[in-house]
């Protein structure tokens, strides 16, 4: 129809321009046509007139407005669920939303044979969203919510495209939760789930459902279930017995049960705990009445009285007669172990008249414990002075021994000359300490002094000790015991002694004047000792006497061949070594040292001699033997090796070999 309209426009449009061309020159009424009117020869032929072209109404040249033909109603002009629109100067027809046109074309003219019918929109898949139901109505579409979903942002029915409702799963979130109950189990969170629900520990299912489902409108239904507490109560009574418990009646719950005071436990558990059923387990702890027995006995002490003998009961004591009460109590209790405690009271006795010592003296003293002291003169090194009154009524007496003070060191006696002994005052095994201190003095020898010292221990009553003391001396010996601080002195003497004969070499000589040798040792006694020369001529029985005193000198021969002192040597004039010349005519100590006889045999000897006071002490040697040339007598063989013997000659060297010895001494 535009372009049946457009062609006609363009029909007039091209004819008006040629109008205009060919009536230029005229009053152009052509000119004045309103722009949608049309310029056409009037039908009276009286020049032109301006005409408003088909669907324009109006005059053709001020106006020319559209005519509206869908006024009259899209119904009776388009048709069934259409809709009309007016154009400027036309119209044309659609369908109405929910229908489509026949001919399958957006728009069409009246009459043309087009129909608009219904659409089924719910043909397209998802059309109602998820969830979403489709619902197909004339000239349009409902959408509802499958069972499981609801609608959001709006209500049923919607339509997705108008509407901004859309369908959603229902989702209930996470189950409920129940009063001390706990969910077992749960299907999901969607509609229709299902979660179950048990009792909490400690409670017990009462009534009620124990599941919960997810509904239509997205809350949990349930669950209902009444779970109630498990309580023991009140715990078990046992007799005698207190309980330790906090009161708490659930399960796990303990109660702890002992003996009341003045019961001990005979046996059984002690514990009862409150279990899962509500019960209390069984305690069979079995207390009985505390039972101590007889009081106990005390020494000395007799049980005046007794409440019993049960827990807590008392027993009272007292001193038997003749002991009185000195420490401690004199009650006992039965205690809690099933035992008396106590009595702790001591009884002593009195112990009389304190006990007697020999050579004691009681200085201090009072009822239970007294001093000893030694009397006057008494003395005592050990043992304990005190005596001490015991319980049971005896006294302890003094160990201590009185004995009568005596100097340390008594009876000091000198035996075998140059050892002494004494009598030691101490106690017992003791060992005592001495100083022994001695001086030597000599009247002879006025230069000696013999000074020493010497120390001794010794546990013995009658010690003794030997000193090195030097022969012809005067001693003054002190013996000192040195803890006892006494010292004794006593003075003695020393005899005189064998003197040593010198070392002298026996010869056999030949000569007029013979040199005899001798080699000694220095002495201390050389102050009173001598050597004397004897010259015993050979005639007869020759007899010589060492022991004898006399002292013949040559002038004094009894016989006119008899022995004489040819010289008398003193040991303080000589050294340790000298030669002696028979026969040289000079005087030694006092004796002439006669020349010897030609024809003559002579024995020389040597008498070595040590003298003082009233003692006398030699000792003799064979010096050598002189012999004249002419002499035929043989007897040197008799002698051997420069020993004395006695032999037929009778020689007599201070000692008696045999019983010639003694004959001759008998005889002279
Ligand atoms: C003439 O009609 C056309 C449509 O056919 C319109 O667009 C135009 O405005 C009209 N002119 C006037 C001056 O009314
Ligand atoms: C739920 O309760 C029923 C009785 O109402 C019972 O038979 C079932 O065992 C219970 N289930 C659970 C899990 O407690
Ligand atoms: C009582 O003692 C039990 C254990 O025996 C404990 O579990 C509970 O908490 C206590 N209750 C109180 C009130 O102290
Ligand atoms: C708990 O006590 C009750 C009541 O005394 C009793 O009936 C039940 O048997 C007991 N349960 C157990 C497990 O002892
Ligand atoms: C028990 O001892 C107390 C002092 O501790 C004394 O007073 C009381 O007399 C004594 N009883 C007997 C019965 O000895
Ligand atoms: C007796 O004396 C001793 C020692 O001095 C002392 O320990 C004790 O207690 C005294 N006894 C009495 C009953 O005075
Ligand atoms: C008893 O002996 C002790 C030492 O053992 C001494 O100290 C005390 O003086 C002595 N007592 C008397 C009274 O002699
Ligand atoms: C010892 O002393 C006495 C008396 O004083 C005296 O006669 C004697 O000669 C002395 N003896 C010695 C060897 O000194
Ligand atoms: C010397 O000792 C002797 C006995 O050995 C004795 O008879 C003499 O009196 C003592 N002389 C002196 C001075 O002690
Ligand atoms: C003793 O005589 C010998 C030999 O003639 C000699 O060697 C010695 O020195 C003499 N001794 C003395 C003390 O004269």
């Amino acid at each position: 129809m535009y372009w049946r309209t457009a062609l006609v426009i363009l029909a007039f449009l091209t004819l008006a321009i040629t109008e205009m061309r060919v009536t230029g020159q005229t009053l152009d009424v052509c000119a004045t046509c309103h722009p949608n009117a049309t310029c056409e020869e009037k039908v009276d032929g009286t020049g032109k007139a301006c005409n408003c072209m088909y669907g324009f109404v109006g005059n053709g040249r001020t106006y020319c407005q559209d005519k509206n033909e869908c006024q009259i109603g899209a119904n009776k002009i388009c048709g069934q669920h259409t809709a009309c629109h007016n154009t400027y100067g036309s119209y044309y027809c659609t369908c109405l939303a929910g229908y489509s046109p026949s001919n399958n074309m957006a728009i069409f003219i009246p009459n043309d044979g087009t129909r608009c019918q219904d659409i089924n929109e719910c043909r397209v898949q998802g059309i109602c969203g998820e969830g979403g139901k489709c619902t197909n109505m004339q000239g349009y579409f409902n959408c509802l919510c499958q069972v499981g979903y609801q609608v959001h942002n709006g209500a049923e029915p919607f339509h997705p495209h108008q509407d901004k409702a859309l369908c959603k799963a229902i989702d209930c979130g996470q189950p409920p939760s129940a009063l001390n109950a706990v969910q077992l189990s749960a299907t999901g969170t969607r509609y229709g789930s299902v979660a179950t629900f048990g009792c909490s520990e400690g409670f017990f299912w009462k009534s009620g459902e124990n599941s919960s489902v997810c509904g239509a409108e997205s809350v949990w239904k349930g669950p209902s279930l009444v779970c109630e507490e498990i309580m023991c109560g009140g715990p078990p009574i046992l007799p005698h017995t207190g309980q330790v418990w906090n009161g708490s009646t659930n399960p796990g719950s303990t109660v702890l049960f002992y003996c009341k005071e003045g019961f001990h436990r005979e046996r059984g558990g002690d514990i009862s705990q409150c279990t899962k059923d509500g019960n209390w387990t069984k305690a069979t702890l079995l207390c009985k009445a505390i039972d101590c027995g007889q009081p106990p006995s005390a020494l000395n002490a007799v049980q005046l009285s007794a409440t019993g003998t049960r827990y807590g009961s008392v027993a009272t004591f007292g001193c038997s007669e003749g002991f009185f009460w000195k420490s401690g109590e004199n009650s006992s209790v039965c205690g809690a172990e099933s035992v008396w405690k106590g009595p702790s009271l001591v009884c002593e006795a009195t112990c009389g008249p304190a006990p007697a010592l020999v050579n004691t003296e009681v200085v201090l003293q009072n009822t239970s414990v007294v001093f000893h002291r030694c009397l006057e003169g008494f003395h005592s090194w050990r043992g304990r002075n005190t005596s001490v009154c015991d319980i049971t009524g005896k006294w302890q007496a003094a160990t201590m021994r009185c004995r009568e003070i005596k100097p340390a060191i008594s009876d000091l006696v000198v035996f075998n000359e140059k050892c002494l002994r004494w009598k030691a005052d101490k106690y017992e095994e003791d060992t005592e300490n001495y100083r022994i201190a001695f001086v030597g003095f000599r009247a002879y020898q006025r230069s000696f002094h013999d000074k020493r010292k010497k120390l001794l221990s010794s546990t013995s009553d009658h010690p003794e000790i030997c000193l090195n003391l030097l022969p012809v001396t005067n001693y003054t010996i002190s013996i000192t015991a040195l803890s006892a601080r006494f010292t004794s002195t006593l003075t003695t003497n020393t005899s005189l002694q064998v003197p040593q004969a010198p070392e002298i070499l026996y010869r056999e000589i030949e000569a007029p004047f013979p040199t005899l040798w001798l080699r000694r040792s220095v002495n201390t006694l050389d102050p009173i000792s001598f050597y004397q020369v004897f010259v015993l001529p050979l005639e007869g029985t020759l007899v010589f006497d060492c022991s004898s005193p006399k002292t013949p000198d040559f002038s004094s021969q009894r016989k006119p061949h008899g022995q004489y002192i040819t010289a008398q040597l003193h040991l303080r004039d000589i050294g340790k070594e000298m030669n002696l010349t028979l026969g040289d005519g000079h005087y030694y100590g006092g004796f002439y040292n006669a020349p010897l006889q030609n024809g003559r045999d002579y024995y020389v000897i040597l008498r070595a001699v040590s003298q003082w006071g009233g003692a006398f002490k030699h000792s003799c040697v064979i010096w050598a033997k002189v012999r004249d040339i002419s002499y035929i007598m043989k007897v040197s063989s008799l002698f051997a090796g420069g020993s004395i013997g006695v032999f037929a000659l009778g020689i007599f060297l201070g000692h008696c070999y045999t019983w010639f010895c003694k004959k001759t001494r008998q005889s002279s």
